[in-house]
């Protein structure tokens, strides 16, 4: 991870002569109104940030500001996973975003994100939605590495055209494999606060995040088993002779043992295509926007489902009309989609990051994994065994003991807080993506987590 620090001590050069030219471009940002929209009294703004001049390369996001108070509330960045999948199509549009797009018409999200914070989605690295590089030789190398620094890129330019926003509290929010992305970044954006304050970073939330190939992918096994997606045989040879991370591991290496091969189709058949692997409860006509993680799940490559008649956000992101007010530029007869075909380094997912999360912790920012627990992509048993074992190892106390939390009169989860700086999470009855199938109790966790306390106790 070390040859993540280096940026181009030319950037922030460069950065003052460009503000002349980017400072009159936010209102050039601005939208009018989205294709369908009701009423709203909160402003929105989507457009390209250059990441690149030299082979040009731009980072596309959606801005929506909160609905009551923004001057008065914190900046929040979503990022979706994949790696390669779309934080507007996913995040904003399927999960916590305003609007929810049905049929030719956006529906009010209640539980908006927006009504806690301002809300800036980015879609990334270049070659995911409607983000680009016009050097087409950069997808196919794309890595942790360079999705991080322009990322870091990416904010630094943003704030040029959003100036009042610099100093205001900032928190990196997301899911999924964005459990490399947000401690990567992060990672450099402390590093860059060693000379000028150039971020102030509040926190940081990871939901069902991958931050250890082994412990995250191994929970798969006994969340199955104890799901009752698979028998005691399968169990037992699934965490002997072929566990997930090694099938993962050869299945990228292109390079799958006969055993492997075996134990897999064994599991696959028992778990049946038919249950969706990112919310055992849920019947399984999920959206395909929600299939933010393929790559997590290389099993279900090999026998594509789609059961589902129609994409919402799909439809609505490919309208011309919406593309115009979005600001969006797609060429030629490109369309937009939600995971990107893109050539990213699957050998990345190797990558621990929980040590990074250490490092966030240890810079006093407060750090919350929270789990959708009906998930066996990223199950929480795995999440929780990191964080606990992170909390040892950083000598951080039990601060508050392991309970449930409340929102509105029933258990939003159960939660536990080290050191009070470190906290876990469940989000009870909730997928990979809670805030689409949890989103008042995602919004509850949301709000406690934007005011630095800990999850509710009692009924509010
Ligand atoms: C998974 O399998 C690998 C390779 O056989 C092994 O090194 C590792 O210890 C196993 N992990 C677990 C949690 O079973
Ligand atoms: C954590 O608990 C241990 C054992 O109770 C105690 O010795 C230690 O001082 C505590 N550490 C902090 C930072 O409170």
């Amino acid at each position: 991870m070390k040859s993540l620090a280096a940026l181009p001590i030319t950037l922030s050069l460069t950065l003052l002569s460009l503000s002349t030219i980017f400072q009159s471009s936010a209102l050039a940002d601005k939208i009018t109104s989205l294709p369908g929209q009701p009423t709203i009294n909160f402003q929105q703004f989507a457009g390209y940030i250059t990441v690149d001049e030299a082979k040009p390369r731009a980072l596309f996001y959606y801005f929506a500001e909160a609905e009551t108070d923004p001057v008065l509330k914190p900046l929040v960045i979503w990022l979706n996973g994949g790696p390669g999948c779309s934080s507007l199509g996913v995040g904003a549009f399927s999960e916590n975003g305003p609007f929810r797009p049905s049929g030719n018409v956006l529906v009010k999200n209640h539980y908006s994100w927006n009504r806690e914070a301002n809300m800036l989605y980015i879609e990334t690295p270049a070659g995911v939605g409607f983000s680009y590089s016009t050097d087409i030789s950069f997808y196919e190398g794309v890595d942790d590495e360079k999705t991080a620094r322009d990322n870091l890129v990416f904010l630094k330019r943003w704030f040029i055209k959003f100036p009042e926003y610099r100093t205001r509290d900032l928190f990196i929010t997301g899911e999924s494999y964005a459990g490399h992305y947000i401690p990567q970044l992060a990672e450099l954006m402390i590093e860059a606060n060693k000379g000028e304050k150039l971020f102030n970073l509040k926190g940081i939330a990871l939901g069902n995040p991958l931050l250890d190939f082994s412990t995250d992918f191994n929970s798969r096994a006994e969340f199955f088993w104890s799901h009752g997606l698979i028998s005691d045989p399968a169990y037992r040879i699934f965490t002997s002779s072929c566990n997930y991370s090694r099938y993962v591991s050869e299945y990228y290496r292109e390079n799958v043992s006969p055993i492997c091969s075996r134990v897999m189709s064994l599991v696959s058949r028992e778990t049946s295509k038919f249950v969706d692997k990112y919310d055992v409860t849920l019947d399984v006509c999920i959206s395909s926007i929600l299939m933010q993680s393929k790559a997590l799940r290389p099993m279900q490559v090999s026998e594509p489902i789609d059961v589902c008649v129609e994409d919402e956000t799909v439809n609505y992101l490919n309208r011309k009309d919406v593309q115009r007010a979005l600001h969006a530029r797609l060429s030629g007869d490109e369309t937009w989609s939600v995971c990107s075909s893109m050539n990213y380094n699957r050998l990345n997912l190797e990558i621990p990051t929980i040590s990074l999360l250490g490092l966030v912790v240890k810079s006093g920012i407060p750090v919350l994994v929270y789990s959708g627990d009906q998930d066996s992509v990223i199950p929480l048993t795995g999440s929780r065994t990191l964080v606990h074992g992170l909390a040892a190892k950083l000598h951080l106390n039990t601060t508050v003991p392991y309970r449930v939390w409340f929102e509105g009169e029933q258990v939003g989860g159960w939660t536990q807080v080290y050191g009070n700086i470190l906290s876990f999470a469940t989000i009870r009855g909730a997928s990979h993506e809670a805030p689409f199938s949890q989103p008042q109790r995602s919004l509850g966790l949301f709000r406690a987590f934007l005011q630095g306390r800990p999850l509710p106790e009692t009924f509010s």
